[in-house]
């Protein structure tokens, strides 16, 4: 085992070493897109393992393929070819019903520009993803999570009702709530002033280590990559290094 994999389980017990599996896997993972001449290669030959409980930071420049990394990952979006295996489930050979149950119960999303539906108050945005369950605890667990998150009064707010900050602590709330086992954000501080970036990347990081899940962050400032356990550089759709 490599030394990689030992410290992503430093406070696991010794037997959670021997069956250490990937939590994310890609191999070979290339995406093409149809142009006006002709294919583009997006994303080519992409390998990477990440263990549970690790927190990764994707950077490079804009247009080198970072959200369509994690899209692809995700099970958002497809391969051209190659593999993404999340939990050790092979995303190809599921249809579009089961990839949908797997992104509901194994992943969680924070994105840059929030992504809440706009027609939904805040309690009902966060409950989405247990409501998709069928679980009863889903309106006492969001209020749980949006206390937690400092938003007690705004509960009730729609979207349009609400600032950056406060949209971003809604979707933290809707990205935890369902326990996945790996959160992607893409840029989350994006769209936000410094004070409030920090606030919200202080709150990712904290809930992440509290409840040990992955954690894919996406970002163009190196000081919130440098609090990861490892940096991948994309590069004209090629990882560096
Ligand atoms: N659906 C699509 N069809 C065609 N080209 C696409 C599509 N999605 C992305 N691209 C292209 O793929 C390249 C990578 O895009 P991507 O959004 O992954 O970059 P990024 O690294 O996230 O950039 P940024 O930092 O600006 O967010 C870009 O050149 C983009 O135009
Ligand atoms: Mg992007």
């Amino acid at each position: 085992m490599s030394y990689e994999e030992v410290i992503g389980f430093h406070n696991k017990p010794k037997t959670a070493l021997k069956r250490a599996k990937p939590i994310l896997e890609t191999r070979k993972l290339t995406r093409r897109f149809d142009g006006p001449v002709g294919q583009v290669t997006i994303l080519q030959d992409i390998n990477m393992k990440v263990m549970p409980g690790k927190t990764i930071s994707i950077v490079g420049p804009s247009g080198s393929g970072k959200t369509t990394l994690i899209g692809l990952c995700a099970g958002l979006d497809l391969a051209t070819s190659g593999e993404v295996l999340i939990d050790g489930v092979n995303l190809a050979e599921l249809n579009e019903r089961e990839r949908a149950a797997l992104r509901n119960r194994k992943v969680g999303f924070v994105f840059q520009n929030f992504q809440l539906i706009p027609h939904l108050n805040a309690l009902e945005n966060v409950m989405v993803p247990l409501d998709l369950r069928g679980e009863r605890s889903a309106k006492n667990d969001a209020k749980d999570w949006l206390e937690r998150l400092g938003l007690e009064n705004r509960m009730y707010n729609f979207p349009g009702e609400m600032s950056g900050g406060e949209l971003q602590r809604v979707a933290l709330a809707r990205a935890f709530i369902g326990r996945p086992k790996v959160i992607f954000a893409d840029e989350p501080t994006g769209n936000l002033d410094d004070v409030t970036s920090e606030y919200i990347i202080e709150e990712l990081f904290r809930i992440n280590k509290t409840i040990g899940t992955t954690l894919i962050i996406v970002t163009h400032d190196l000081e919130i990559a440098k609090r990861t356990d490892r940096i991948l550089t994309l590069k004209q759709g090629r990882l560096l290094g």
